[in-house]
């Protein structure tokens, strides 16, 4: 192999390394920008704190509107019952929040820019002390 072909192979190979690294930092980076708004998996609030239960509990009978589908209790009406361990979508709080900030195709409707990623996390803690499964 000569010299130059030599060199070319490093340059090559270094040239690949820095690829993946910029991908992988978009990668990360992007994930993070994306977190940061209404699409975050990760809830900026302790979602079992009572503060938080709190406010939920208000944006849901109140601000939100949620008691107008699924009751005041979360019992239910046009929309399914919150309450009880039955879920469609799932009663864990990444895939609640899911559901809030996009909505479901069965007429639930999107609140991701009608609410504060917080706001939308707090009612997340609510939603999950109506029903018994987590
Ligand atoms: C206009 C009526 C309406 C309003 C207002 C509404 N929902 Fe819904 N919701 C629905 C319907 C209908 C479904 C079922 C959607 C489906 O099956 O695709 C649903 C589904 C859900 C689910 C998924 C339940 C499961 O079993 O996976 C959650 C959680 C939920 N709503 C919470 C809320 C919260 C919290 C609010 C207030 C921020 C709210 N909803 C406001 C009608 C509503």
């Amino acid at each position: 192999m000569s010299n130059i072909s030599k060199h070319l192979v490093v340059a090559t190979a270094g040239l690949i390394l820095t690829l993946c690294l910029v991908v992988f930092a978009q990668t990360e980076s992007g994930g993070a920008a994306g977190g940061a708004g209404a699409g975050a998996s990760e809830s900026p609030v302790p979602l079992d704190g009572p503060a938080t239960i709190e406010a939920g509990k208000a944006l849901f009978t109140g601000k939100l509107g949620c008691y107008g589908c699924h009751g005041q209790a979360g019992g239910g009406g046009i929309g399914p019952s919150l309450a009880d361990d039955t879920w469609i979508y799932g009663g864990d709080a990444a895939t609640i929040h899911e559901t809030l900030v996009n909505g479901r195709p069965n007429g639930m409707p999107k609140f991701g820019d009608a609410a504060t990623d917080e706001e939308l996390w707090q009612a997340v803690a609510f939603v999950q002390t109506l029903s018994s499964t987590p």
